[in-house]
């Protein structure tokens, strides 16, 4: 099992993203994270489908867009045109999940289905053969640095038993205070991407908290 890592630029300084996206890739992160926030969805408003293109020109490294909008099946075309290579949309804000995740296929991107922490991880079951991922919010978003919602680790192993007796193979994505202190446990439990703002770009040296997470990360690798 390989576990990822995906720095959230949602921690980073908007105004330096390239700096950002430097810093992920010197610290050795496997996806960058793209937090886009309608202001409806969730009470905050971030980035759309223009910057999502400019990260891509910017980087050599996999963007992850997470899609934190209602209605996503009406506009995500516009984010695999951008660029995105993983695109997440929530199972609360669409009545449409399958046809989300196959546009999302279609358009070259693996597919992901968030939920958040007050939705049953049962919520994913009539999908798991349609997605490449499942992400298991660990607070309920809106802004980084939020405290880890301890009820994440016993969902994402119950995502992951759930994924395997489906037959599937879609990774577990884990999203939401995320940092050293945690990701041992949650890759004991079966989360094979980990994003983390604040414990990256919070941090005085976020290229060497990367390899930090990192490191506290194989301490949960399952044999
Ligand atoms: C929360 C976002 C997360 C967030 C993570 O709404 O989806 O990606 O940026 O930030 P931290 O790791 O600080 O909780
Ligand atoms: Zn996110």
């Amino acid at each position: 099992m390989k576990v990822r890592i995906a720095p959230s630029l949602l921690s980073a300084d908007f105004a330096r993203l390239a700096d950002a996206l430097a810093i992920a890739e010197e610290g050795g992160a496997d996806l960058v994270h793209v937090d886009v926030m309608d202001g409806h969805f969730v009470p905050n408003l971030t980035i759309g489908p223009p910057v999502v293109r400019a990260l891509k020109r910017a980087t050599r490294l996999p963007l992850d867009v997470h899609l934190m909008i209602e209605r996503p099946e009406e506009t995500l075309e516009k984010y695999t045109d951008a660029g995105a290579d993983w695109i997440s949309v929530h199972v609360e804000a669409t009545r449409h999940l399958q046809r989300c995740l196959g546009l999302i296929r279609r358009g070259g991107a693996k597919a992901g289905a968030a939920i958040n922490p007050g939705t049953p991880v049962a919520a994913l079951a009539a999908a798991w053969e349609d997605m490449d991922f499942a992400l298991i919010m660990s607070v309920n978003p809106g802004w980084s640095g939020q405290p880890f919602l301890r009820s994440s680790v016993a969902r994402v192993r119950r995502a992951r038993e759930n994924a395997a007796s489906a037959g599937a193979r879609a990774a577990i994505e884990v999203d939401g205070g995320v940092d050293a202190s945690n990701v041992g446990e949650l890759v004991e439990a079966g989360a094979e991407v980990l994003v983390a703002g604040t414990a990256i770009y919070g941090q005085e040296d976020p290229v060497s908290a990367i390899e930090k997470l990192r490191a506290a990360a194989r301490g949960g690798v399952r044999v």
